[in-house]
């Protein structure tokens, strides 16, 4: 089913109240509207609203396994999300740490929260974006907003209204158009119903950073993952092939790139500060200089690359180091292993 699609350009530091206005009448009548946080666009409805979720998946033909991210405006938000003492005491104290911000954080949930959300999982990612207009959205709509990344399942995520527009056009009632997002890469997702918390997905904060800035307190109140009573939830959206471009799209290991064998008009990108004499083969080559950067500008560049009408891609990954994981995790799932002779 089909329906119009509006955007209203807003000031992405200061968003008009009118235009926030009216995407929260959107939402609080059952309707989607796609929204830039700091990490990608969202798509989003009123988290309380069954229908109004059910629309989400029907959107992004999303299998109904995989479960959507809650977002809230602050830490207190999140309490009345989360089942009675999930959220007390370090739990709290960590969220006052990381939020708001690009952390994503897996509690039990309460009857708040529709099943529907969370795929019937009896946990539910919670997370407080720091994007003013995601902030302003969700305190004018007065409930969490439920909202995955707003591209159509297994598509490459969107940092642009644009990109939204692309793959949701006749799918979603409005996209707030607040320009490119600024950090542009998916929030670290964190499951706290186990000690040590475990990473379902890497993202901008590394477990590291969450480990070394205030775990300490932690301990208390989370179960051991060697206690038998905590139930470990798998982590349902990490498929493999999950961000991947249209295009036909190759993991090639630097130790192999000199066999790589072309055929057609390929498109090359590349990381780290080299410069390769083998660019000039391919008939586009982007390179990302340093994980920030990379992070920044990964879904821009390959929805560009995705768009110029080439036979393949050739990603050519940066170091298995802890500083490019969440790149790396990003490009291992949009790409497949090329068959090297
Ligand atoms: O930065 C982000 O996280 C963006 C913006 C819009 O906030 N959202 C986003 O949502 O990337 P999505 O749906 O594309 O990815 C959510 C990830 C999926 O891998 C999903 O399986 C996992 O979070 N997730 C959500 N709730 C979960 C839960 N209760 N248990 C385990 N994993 C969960
Ligand atoms: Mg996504």
């Amino acid at each position: 089913m089909s329906r119009p699609t509006r955007q209203i350009v807003v000031d992405p530091e200061n968003p008009d109240a009118s235009a926030i206005d009216e995407a929260a009448r959107v939402l609080l009548s059952g309707g989607l509207v796609a929204f830039p946080t700091e990490t990608v666009y969202g798509l989003g409805a009123d988290a309380t609203d069954p229908a109004a979720v059910t629309r989400i998946f029907e959107a992004k033909g999303r299998p109904p396994t995989n479960p959507l991210i809650v977002h809230v405006d602050r830490p207190e938000s999140a309490r009345a999300c989360a089942a009675n003492g999930a959220f007390d005491g370090p739990i709290a104290r960590l969220c006052d740490r990381w939020w708001p911000g690009p952390v994503t954080f897996v509690v039990r949930k309460s009857s708040l929260i529709p099943d529907v959300v969370t795929a019937g999982e009896p946990t539910v990612g919670l997370r407080s974006p720091s994007a003013p207009v995601a902030l302003a959205l969700i305190r004018a709509l007065g409930r969490p907003i439920a909202a995955p990344s707003a591209n159509r399942s297994t598509g490459l995520s969107p940092t642009r209204a644009n990109h939204v527009l692309k793959d949701l056009e006749g799918r979603v009632d409005l996209i707030l158009d607040g320009g490119p997002t600024t950090v542009g890469i998916e929030s670290t997702v964190f499951d706290l119903t186990v000690f040590p918390p475990r990473v379902l997905r890497p993202g901008p904060v590394t477990l590291d950073r969450l480990l070394a800035e205030g775990l300490h307190d932690l301990q208390c109140g989370i179960p051991s993952t060697s206690d038998p009573a905590s139930h470990p939830t798998p982590s349902p959206g990490q498929l493999r092939i999950h961000y991947a471009p249209r295009t036909p799209t190759f993991w090639v290991d630097p130790a192999d790139f000199s066999r790589f064998v072309m055929a057609g008009r390929g498109g090359i990108l590349r990381f780290g500060e080299l410069v390769d004499s083998d660019d000039h083969r391919f008939g586009r080559s982007e390179r990302l200089a340093t994980p920030e950067v990379a992070a920044l500008r990964l879904y821009e560049v390959l929805h560009d690359l995705d768009d110029a009408g080439l036979d393949f891609l050739v990603v050519v990954p940066p170091p298995d180091r802890p500083d490019w994981e969440a790149v790396r995790d990003r490009l291992w799932r949009a790409s497949r292993p090329a068959l090297m002779s």
